[in-house]
């Protein structure tokens, strides 16, 4: 490690020689360096999971058409938003919220369609939900994705008897009214169900608790959520949103919560101009593009900080952080319902989705599970439809181009680069992380977040040498670039060769506001 340590030290002189010692910062000094040989944690490939509620047309027309749709479906969930999910190997969905998750009760969603409840879904556009989506449905979709289930269950509004049922419903082979019910239903054996989650935003929509209140309910209700057969949930508290690490310190400290909970979720939406002023999605000038770099790279403190708290009660990393809401939130499309949290997807999202991605691989020691708000056509979707098309959002080109580390060892680099400057403020201007695969391939992710500056970035990858790099670049000319119905390839990946590889120096020359993964093999 010293003489890593070493050959690094000895790297930046060279470079800070070469370069006339150019002021820190603004110099042309951009260099990552990789340390290949000596790889660290896995890096979780459930931080690529998303989340689907029923808000708006994420389920409704999104994923669920019904199987008399004549759009193709397969058991009513339309093909073409299947197949594309499938390609970005989805490893976990969340489901069915969100806020919704607190008002939902699972028995509406079951049993023969036209005999389940209709409810109004008070939390998003007070529309008529007919639960024709409902528990099997949601299952089904999982095993056709081969994805693993992320249930949320009702703590706000529901029972602790509703909630353990529901998990006996799911999971249970006993002889049971439970299981005698899914059997009825058409489900003999039961489901394997890895997260479940107590309750979403207690502090909020899921009932306005305060930490010790929800801490106690907690432990209460998670008491009664049984681990049935070989089925073994990863059971996920409610933490905080943002910055509220007192929140996170509450549960982490309490003694009566130890065993109750495995993972602790925590929220974080990149607002661009505060809640009121959310701005357009496509609309934005350069001043909103550097405040959503800015609200962005704030994930890192913001995880830092809850990381923090729990490494001094839980120093042993026992417990995963579940970052199981994040993304950008802009104002809806116009003309659009606004409970349905509709927004189009741009070059700025994908560059997020990389910066935010980059965060989460570099964590991989506590974050074990992130879910993008939300799947399709809510928020920062991956997929946005509109009756029989789809269309397919720079950001899904991200996880597509991300998914190679997915389960891969986290490599450790060093980055230091220029910041991007916009009036007094300013960020650095490059997001990276690395890994390396089980066949020993190692894969680079970056992104340039300076709308108009091209960025020379030298990567010394250390401790081992490579015969072939590839890449992969996501880039558009205008900062606001998007896929539409009537142009569905506007913006997606293309090769990329604007590298060099030489005496294990890696001399990337990354365009502005792109977004590049790198593939070194032997
Ligand atoms: O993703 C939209 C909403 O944002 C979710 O329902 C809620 O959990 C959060 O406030």
């Amino acid at each position: 490690m010293r003489k890593i340590l070493l050959l690094i030290s000895a790297f930046t002189f060279m470079v800070a020689f070469y370069t006339n010692g150019q002021k820190e910062n603004t110099a042309a000094v951009n260099q990552l360096v990789v340390i290949a040989n000596n790889p660290g944690p896995v890096i979780s490939k459930d931080i690529y999971g998303h989340f689907s509620e029923h808000l708006g047309r994420c389920i409704y027309e999104g994923i669920w058409v019904g199987m008399d749709s004549k759009i193709p479906n397969t058991y009513g969930i339309r093909n073409d938003v299947l197949f594309a999910l499938r390609e970005i190997k989805v490893p976990n969905l969340r489901w069915p919220g969100g806020c919704f998750a607190d008002t939902y009760h699972w028995k509406d969603g079951i049993g023969p369609q036209s005999k389940r409840a209709s409810i109004v879904n008070t939390h998003w556009g007070g529309v008529t939900e007919d639960n024709s989506f409902g528990t099997h449905e949601f299952m089904k979709l999982t095993e056709l994705l081969g994805c693993d289930a992320y249930i949320n269950g009702n703590v706000g509004s529901g029972t602790v008897r509703e909630m353990a049922e529901w998990v006996e419903y799911l999971t249970s082979d006993a002889d049971s009214p439970m299981t005698r019910l899914r059997k009825e239903n058409g489900q003999e054996k039961p489901w394997k169900v890895k997260y479940f989650a107590i309750g979403n935003e207690n502090w909020g929509c899921g009932g306005n608790m305060t930490a010790d209140y929800y801490s106690d309910v907690m432990r209460q209700f998670s008491t009664y959520l049984n681990n049935y057969g070989d089925n073994r949930l990863y059971r996920v508290a409610c933490g905080p949103s943002d910055f509220n690490v007192a929140w996170t310190e509450t549960l982490m400290k309490d003694p009566g919560t130890k065993g109750r909970f495995q993972g602790l979720s925590i929220h974080y939406y990149s607002i661009t101009d505060g809640w009121n002023n959310k701005g357009s999605a496509t609309d934005f000038d350069e001043r909103q593009w550097f405040l959503t770099m800015r609200a962005n790279v704030q994930m890192e403190q913001v995880i830092s900080g809850h990381e923090a708290i729990m490494d001094r009660y839980d120093p042993q990393k026992t417990k995963g952080l579940v970052v199981d809401e994040w993304g950008n939130w802009f104002d809806v499309e116009p003309g659009t319902n606004p409970g349905f949290l509709y927004q189009q997807n741009t070059l700025r999202d994908a560059v997020t989705a990389a910066i935010h991605l980059n965060i989460f691989n570099q964590h991989a020691e506590r974050v074990k599970v992130a879910n993008l708000a939300q799947t399709v056509n809510v928020l920062q979707s991956v997929i946005l439809t509109k009756e029989d098309k789809m269309v397919l959002t720079p950001t899904y080109h991200v996880f597509r181009m991300f998914r190679v580390h997915q389960d891969a060892r986290l490599l450790k680099t060093d980055l230091k680069c220029e910041d991007y400057v916009y009036g007094d403020r300013k960020v650095q201007s490059v997001s990276a992380s690395a890994s390396v695969d089980e066949n020993g391939k190692v894969h680079i992710s970056l992104a340039n977040l300076n709308p108009s500056k091209a960025i020379t970035l030298t990567c010394p990858v250390i401790g081992d040498s490579y015969k072939k790099v590839t890449g992969e670049v996501l880039t558009a000319s205008a900062m606001n670039a998007k896929n539409t119905f009537e142009a569905a390839d506007n913006i997606k990946p293309a090769p990329f060769n604007g590298f060099a590889y030489k005496d294990g120096i890696l001399t990337v020359n990354m365009p502005s506001k792109s977004v590049i993964v790198l593939e070194l093999s032997k």
